[in-house]
């Protein structure tokens, strides 16, 4: 479908305030597509740091939250799941590496307790570049980041909905389950 607007930060987020509730992944993801920031916009967002990528809030609110992720190369998440949430990822900088997991035999992770162990089999590894757009929802695992070898900084504007106030997270070797609340910074204006 061809893209119909360019938004900026503030008004992709205006769109998702106005869009019916319970949201639908594709209806976010349209509306998420379109997202066109300027610099100037996501300036006070950017916050890049040698000891880990970093999210800073744009926009949190009772249906869902809005953040700002900086990596530099090398920096990644860990392998994780999304609640019973619907996370759209925008990239706006740089290339994004996705590296999708699927649980083998009938472990639902959603199930897991802190400490609990699951297998994971690793099922690809997509790119992701500017302007380009991927939505998971729940129980989709992967783990994102910017490539050790990239020539980029990378940015990611992430629309959380509803907000993941923790993580559940998975070791890459063991399949062991952590819940992790994120470090989240404010904007520096
Ligand atoms: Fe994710």
């Amino acid at each position: 479908m061809p893209l119909t607007e360019s938004l900026s930060l503030a008004a992709v987020r205006d769109r998702l305030l106005e869009l019916p509730h319970p949201f639908r992944k594709d209806a976010v993801q349209e509306v998420v597509r379109q997202l066109r920031p300027s610099m100037e916009e996501l300036k006070p967002y950017l916050h890049f740091s040698d000891a880990s990528y970093t999210r800073t809030l744009f926009y949190g609110g009772p249906r869902f939250e809005v953040l700002v992720l900086c990596w530099l190369p090398g920096q990644v998440s860990p392998i994780h799941d999304h609640a019973a949430s619907i996370c759209s990822m925008a990239v706006v900088q740089g290339t994004c590496t996705s590296e999708a997991y699927r649980p083998a035999g009938d472990v639902r992770p959603d199930h897991l307790a802190a400490g609990g162990e699951i297998t994971l089999d690793a099922t690809g590894i997509e790119t992701f570049n500017r302007d380009e757009v991927v939505t998971v929802i729940g129980g989709d695992i992967h783990r994102v980041g910017n490539r050790p070898e990239a020539d980029d900084d990378l940015v990611t504007v992430h629309f959380y909905l509803p907000a993941i106030r923790s993580m559940r997270c998975f070791d890459e070797h063991t399949g062991q389950c952590t819940v992790v609340e994120p470090t989240t910074l404010q904007p520096s204006f």
